[in-house]
């Protein structure tokens, strides 16, 4: 089943998409109790919450800014008031589990000839670290940071970066992600999307819907000519 045309690379979203950022909770589940779904999920959405506010306002800190800034707020939602804890879960933040069929598919398309390259919000320490933690250097041939442009997704400036670093047009780029707005933003920038809808979300009422869509990434390969 071929849907993809000429692409010439394959762009990742990184947290949600190759990263289970639910998996930094999941290390120390045992220390937080039946809080611990409910401070992931806090956690999450006000990280994202705060990089698109932060972009609106103009006022860019880096994503570890965020990522602390998100935790400090879904701690004290919880009820949780633990220094070490916090400073275990920003540390876990860097060695986050990758999805079990990350490694297989880049190496996949490797062997289709494409580039493959990671496009995200997290700062380059924080991408380096993960991306070194799941053993993915030696799979990607570029990790972009929208520390860069200085703005967060779904800025379309970020997804010119990707572009710009790669040398290909939008319309050359397979870009995936499982974070839907992200998925919209860059079919709405013209690349062609696949969104990796991991949790069996319903779709976005927003411009523009994805070229194809996925349970994960196993089936990327196949979907490129
Ligand atoms: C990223 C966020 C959107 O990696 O998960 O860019």
């Amino acid at each position: 089943m071929t849907v993809l045309q000429n692409i010439k690379a394959c762009v990742f979203d990184a947290y949600g998409t190759l990263f289970d950022v639910h998996s930094a909770v999941g290390k120390h589940r045992s220390r937080i109790g039946e809080k611990a779904d409910q401070l992931s999920m806090i956690w999450r959405t006000k990280q994202l919450e705060y990089t698109w506010l932060r972009s609106l306002m103009g006022a860019h800190v880096d994503f570890w800014k965020v990522t602390q800034d998100g935790l400090d707020y879904a701690a004290e939602t919880c009820g949780i008031d633990d220094s070490k804890l916090l400073s275990d879960l920003m540390q876990a933040y860097l060695a986050l589990d990758c999805y079990p069929e990350v490694k297989e598919t880049l190496a996949a398309l490797t062997q289709k000839d494409v580039k493959t390259a990671i496009l995200s919000n997290g700062s380059p320490h924080m991408l380096a670290a993960a991306v070194e933690s799941a053993g993915l250097q030696d799979l990607l041939d570029g990790v972009f940071s929208i520390e860069d442009v200085g703005i967060y997704k779904p800025a379309p400036r970020v997804y010119q970066l990707a572009c710009n670093r790669l040398g290909v047009s939008a319309s050359e780029i397979s870009f995936q992600s499982s974070n839907a707005w992200d998925a919209a933003a860059a079919a709405n920038f013209g690349m062609n999307v696949v969104w990796i809808n991991r949790f069996g979300q319903k779709r976005e009422r927003l411009p523009k819907p994805a070229h194809a869509e996925l349970p994960t990434l196993a089936g990327l390969p196949e979907l490129l000519a």
